[in-house]
């Protein structure tokens, strides 16, 4: 976020310490370039096991490791986070250490650009450093159109509340309000050698909106129930359309009796043919 020409004149004044592990056996040192940063760590006197590699870590993520035995490991940053404390490693583990202290204004981090939350679900808006020195003060503010960046603080009913460590700062909104809480939040992070700010933008989504999809399925099952409902009807009415004649007493029965009748006046007819 700062300029480059920023973060190089604050890296100019940087200091480098050596210490635990073996300690004092390593010397290290901080090299500054117009467009990069060389740490070097270097074993003073061979120790009597073979150096089996190096290993260089940022807080606790590893940047790179080598198999090389050379008494001398080197790690360029190339990020323009370079502010922060870095440790070297000689392989294998206890062959020696060395922490590399990279001081500059520092960096700040977030996971996501945008944040969404249910109305009334309780957010946390989080905001990392891992600069050197370490954050001294963590401030939030929200984004207020057209107007100055409202301060944001501990509210006395809890329903905002800031929990910082020099690494990192947490905003937590208790119950999200559709209307007073989306918007852009940011956070700025101030060590001795500057500050940093990160905009992290939240959007709140109303009960309803959060109920739709499961409102989608009961509206689903409710058209597939009436289908199967209407459908048995007609089916059922068809059934009974067939089955009529045999049961309907008077409209079924009167053919069966007109025929009858002519079977009865045919017989007749034989009857007679016959006397
Ligand atoms: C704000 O509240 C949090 C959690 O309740 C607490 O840890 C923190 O110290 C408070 N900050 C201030 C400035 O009172
Ligand atoms: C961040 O906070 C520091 C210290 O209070 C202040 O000097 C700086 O102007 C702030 N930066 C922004 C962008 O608000």
């Amino acid at each position: 976020m700062g300029a480059p020409l920023l973060w190089l004149l604050a890296a100019v004044l940087l200091c480098a310490r050596a210490a635990s592990g073996t300690g004092n056996n390593i010397w290290t040192a901080i090299d500054v370039s117009s467009h990069r940063t060389l740490l070097t760590c270097k074993l003073k006197e061979a120790i009597s096991a073979p150096i089996e590699g190096h290993r260089w870590l940022k807080g606790d993520k590893v940047l790179k490791e080598d198999k090389s035995d050379s008494l001398t490991t080197e790690y360029e940053v190339v990020s323009d986070d370079r502010s922060g404390e870095y440790q070297c490693i000689f392989l294998p583990e206890l062959a020696g250490k060395a922490d590399v202290q990279v001081k500059g204004p520092p960096k700040v981090y977030i996971n996501k650009k945008s944040e969404y939350g249910n109305e009334g679900d309780s957010i946390v808006l989080t905001c990392k450093s891992s600069s050197y020195p370490s954050i001294e003060q963590w401030k939030w503010y929200k984004e207020n159109e057209g107007e100055a960046n409202m301060i944001l603080v501990n509210d006395t009913e809890g329903r905002m509340s800031i929990i910082s460590t020099p690494e990192k700062t947490e905003l937590h909104i208790n119950s999200a309000d559709i209307k007073e809480d989306p918007g852009k939040y940011i956070c700025n992070g101030t060590n001795s050698e500057g500050s940093d700010t990160a905009v992290i933008t939240l959007k709140v989504r109303s009960r309803l909106a959060a109920l739709w999809p499961f409102l989608g399925i009961v509206a689903e099952v409710l058209i597939l129930v009436i289908i199967i409902f209407i459908y048995e009807r007609r089916r059922r009415t068809d059934d009974i359309v067939e089955a009529e004649p045999p049961r309907d007493e008077d409209g079924g029965a009167a053919p069966l009796k007109a025929s009858s009748a002519v079977n009865e006046k045919g017989s007749n007819i034989r009857q007679r043919n016959s006397n």
